[in-house]
């Protein structure tokens, strides 16, 4: 008898073996020694878009910002793997380098700094990480491409002489941060609670960016606690965390049961399941 040739579950493995574009394996996380994560799981694949919804509380931002590599999260079991690769050794510039994108729930200011400089630095360092040294855009070059992002995401293009996110609304934090990943053509984006503080118009207008840069070679992790900003970017499948752990997962449809039901149902759920 040889093994894995033929109908064998090796076989079988081993002739569709491919790797993920995202994975995370029972990740444990949390802060000042105060674990959240409690054994996190996750396959995303190119071309697809997840939402990861669940109570406040529930460990959402955590995982968000353990994937951005931020220095006050501890790990403390588990994997992230980005291509292939344990990303949990690289810091967080090294992750953006790699074409990760991570646009957080309250991004900071950083006065004198205005957008197009800050763009610019940022572009051209990712470029130059992945294509090459000699792939930075010149000033000429960085305006095209800057001018062909705002009207692509319907954005005036004063936006990108103000200071980065000095006296910006609601709003316009998150405009900047998907004129951002515009920029950066990211391969692997989370956008946490982008629709957190937008008005109904805004919340139109920063989704249809969205959609805009999305494409199959690309894949997004779209956290959010309501679900209404999924009536516009429409996910693929749908994760509900509880007590840092994934609780549930399902179709576009478990969005909607969420909205009308509440998560009370997925607690009661969860806990028998537990017990
Ligand atoms: N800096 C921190 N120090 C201690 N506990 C924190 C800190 N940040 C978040 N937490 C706790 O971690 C848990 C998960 O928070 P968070 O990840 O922000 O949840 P969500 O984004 O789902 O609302 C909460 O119980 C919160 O109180
Ligand atoms: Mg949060």
């Amino acid at each position: 008898m040889t093994d894995g040739v033929d109908g064998t579950k090796e076989g079988r493995n081993s002739m569709t073996e491919h790797t993920p574009l995202f994975v995370i394996e029972n990740l444990r996380a949390g802060i000042e020694g105060k674990e959240i994560l409690r054994g996190v799981n996750l396959v995303i694949e190119r071309g697809e878009i997840h939402a990861l919804m669940g109570p406040n509380g529930s460990g959402k931002s955590t995982l968000a910002y353990v994937i951005a590599g931020h220095p006050n999260y501890e790990v403390y079991e588990g994997r992230i793997l980005y291509k292939g690769e344990n990303v949990l050794e690289l810091p967080p510039d090294e992750r953006a380098r790699m074409g990760m994108f991570l646009a957080f729930q309250y991004p900071t200011a950083i006065p004198g700094v205005t957008m197009a400089n800050f763009l610019r630095l940022a572009v051209n360092s990712v470029r130059k990480a992945r294509l090459g040294e000699d792939k930075a855009l010149s000033p000429r070059e960085f305006r095209r491409l800057l001018r062909e992002k705002l009207e692509m995401l319907r954005m005036d293009e004063s936006f990108a002489s103000r200071y980065l996110n000095e006296g910006f609304s609601g709003g316009e934090k998150k405009r900047a941060e998907i004129l951002q990943m515009a920029m950066l053509e990211p391969e692997f984006a989370v956008l946490d609670e982008t629709d957190s503080g937008l008005d109904i118009d805004a919340l139109r207008t920063v989704s249809e960016g969205v959609n805009r840069l999305f494409n199959p070679n690309m894949a997004l992790l779209v956290i959010t606690h309501y679900q209404r900003i999924l009536n516009y970017i429409r996910p693929h499948y749908v994760h509900v965390m509880l007590d840092g752990k994934i609780a549930v997962s399902g179709g576009p449809e478990l969005a909607e049961e969420l909205e009308e039901k509440g998560y009370d149902w997925v607690k009661e759920q969860f806990a028998e399941a537990a017990s």
